[in-house]
């Protein structure tokens, strides 16, 4: 039995029904889901160390072209299979506090990432220049990064955590 509504509408459809019922389809995009996470959080979290202060040999800029393509490429995996598992129980998961804590951090991972690449980035010339990796990246840089760390790791316990609560 599902409820009324769009998002009954969404369980009711054929897909809701299906990730329902056919027992491999819910756990096979779970693994996808799964997937586009580690790609998500290897990728950024690489990055986020590097912005943080360790590895200083390698280029902030170069590691960024290398490193970035690929996080943008897990919303690839993790948005359709998200959308995916949602559609099988839309309105308990619309209803669970976890759920709505999961995606305002994930919005909140897209604004500081967005300020860094608007405010913080365009410096990256002056120090990301190979005379300055002596030192550390400026403050703005490290609070960034381990506000980015934070986030994700926060995102990925409430994904967790959905199962129970
Ligand atoms: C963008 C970064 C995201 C991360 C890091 C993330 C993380 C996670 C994690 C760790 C799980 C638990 C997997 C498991 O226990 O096997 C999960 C499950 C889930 N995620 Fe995400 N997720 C993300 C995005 C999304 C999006 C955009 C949606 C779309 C609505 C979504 C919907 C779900 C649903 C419905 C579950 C299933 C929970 C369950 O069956 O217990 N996720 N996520």
């Amino acid at each position: 039995m599902t409820a009324g509504g769009p998002l009954g509408a969404l369980e009711a459809s054929g897909l809701g029904r299906a990730m329902r019922e056919w027992l491999w389809l819910y756990p096979s995009v779970e693994i996808v889901h799964i997937t586009g996470i580690g790609l998500l959080f290897g990728s950024i979290a690489i990055l986020d160390l590097r912005l943080l202060g360790f590895s200083r040999s390698i280029s902030v800029k170069a590691l960024a072209r290398h490193v970035l393509p690929w996080t943008a490429a897990s919303f690839l995996l993790i948005v359709p299979s998200g959308l995916m598992m949602f559609t099988a129980h839309a309105t308990d998961f619309i209803s669970s506090p976890v759920f709505v804590v999961k995606m305002s951090l994930i919005m909140a991972a897209g604004i500081n990432a967005a300020l860094f690449h608007a405010i913080t980035f365009p410096s990256v010339g002056v120090w990301d220049a190979e005379e300055m990796r002596r030192l550390p990246p400026p403050p703005s840089v490290r609070l960034s990064a381990a506000v980015s760390l934070l986030i994700w790791i926060s995102v990925i316990a409430c994904g967790r955590l959905l199962a129970y609560f």
